[in-house]
C-alpha cells in the first residue's frame, strides 16, 4: 500500500509522516530531502543554478540513499547539511527544473515498487503516485504554521519576527502552488487534514484512521497499475542509481 502525504511547507507533514510509517510498519519516503540533495551538490560543486542542463546532470549523477534516519548523497552523509538556509533559499531553481523533476518522480517510483510506503512531498498523490491507495493532503492556516515557526525559533533561543516569516512562507506558498511542473494541489481523491488546533498526536491518530479506512476496503490491496504515468517503465533510474 503507498499513503501519500502532501501539502505546504511547515503543516508538520515531515515528522508526522515519519512517525505513521513507523507506527504503520512502512517504508518512508522524504522526497523533499531529494531535492535538497541535488541543491547541496549543486552548491557544492560551485554550480550557477541557473544553468538548468548542469544542474540536471549533477542531478543524474547523484546517488540518494536513505540509511536508518539519515540521508546519504554519493555515499556522504547529507542528513544535516541539506537543512542549511543555503540550501532552503537555493533549492526553488532545482524544484521548478522539469528534468530535474523527471529524474526525482523516477527514481520515486522505482523506490516504491514492492514496498509499502509512506511518501512525503508536493506531488505525490497526483504526479508520482496517482494511483495510492490513501492520500493525505496535510494543511495548517499560513498564520498557524508562522506561529509554530516561531515557537520553534524561540525554543532553540533565535529571534523569530512573526510578521518576516509569515510574509516569507506566503511567498514560498505561492511558489509552490504556481511551478509549472508538479505544483503543490490536492489531488482529488486526497482527505484533507487541517492540524490547527491539533496536537502533533493528535494529526497522527487522524492519519493511522484513514490509513486503516483505506486498508478496510477490499480492492484498495490490489493496484493493477500504480503507476499510470509510468515514468517506471521507461527503463533504469537516471538518478545515480536511483534512491534506495
Ligand atoms: O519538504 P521540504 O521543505 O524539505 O522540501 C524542500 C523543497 O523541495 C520545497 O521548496 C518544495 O517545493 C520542494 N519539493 C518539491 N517536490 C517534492 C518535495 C519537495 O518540489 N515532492
Amino acid at each position: 500500500m503507498i499513503v501519500t502525504i502532501d501539502g505546504p511547507a511547515g503543516a508538520g507533514k515531515s515528522s508526522v509522516a515519519r512517525k505513521l510509517a513507523d507506527s504503520l510498519g512502512f517504508a518512508f519516503l522524504d522526497t523533499g530531502a531529494m531535492y535538497r540533495c541535488v541543491t547541496l551538490q549543486c552548491l557544492e560543486r560551485g554550480v550557477d543554478l541557473n544553468d538548468a542542463g548542469r544542474v540536471v546532470e549533477i542531478a543524474r549523477q547523484c546517488e540518494i540513499e536513505f540509511r536508518d534516519k539519515g540521508v546519504f548523497a554519493n555515499g556522504v552523509d547529507v542528513t544535516d547539511a541539506i537543512r542549511d538556509v543555503a540550501v532552503s533559499s537555493s533549492i526553488k531553481l532545482i524544484a521548478d527544473n522539469t528534468e530535474v523533476r523527471e529524474l526525482m518522480v523516477k527514481a520515486q517510483q522505482m523506490w516504491a515498487i514492492g514496498k509499502d510506503a509512506v511518501t512525503e512531498g508536493r506531488d505525490q498523490g497526483t504526479v508520482v503516485f496517482p494511483a495510492a491507495e490513501c492520500k493525505i493532503f496535510l494543511t495548517a492556516s499560513a498564520e498557524e504554521r508562522a506561529a509554530r515557526r516561531c515557537r520553534q525559533l524561540h525554543a532553540m533561543n533565535k529571534e523569530a519576527d512573526y510578521e518576516a516569516i509569515l510574509a516569507a512562507q506566503r511567498e514560498r506558498d505561492h511558489h509552490d502552488t504556481s511551478r509549472p511542473v508538479g505544483g503543490l494541489v490536492a489531488a482529488t481523491d486526497a482527505t484533507h487534514v487541517n492540524t490547527d488546533c491539533l496536537s502533533e498526536e493528535q494529526v497522527l491518530d487522524r492519519l493511522i484512521a484513514i490509513v486503516r479506512s483505506k486498508q478496510e476496503v477490499p480492492n484498495s490491496v490490489e493496484r493493477s497499475n500504480p503507476y499510470p504515468n509510468d515514468l517506471s517503465k521507461q527503463g533504469e533510474p537516471e538518478v545515480g542509481n536511483g534512491v534506495a
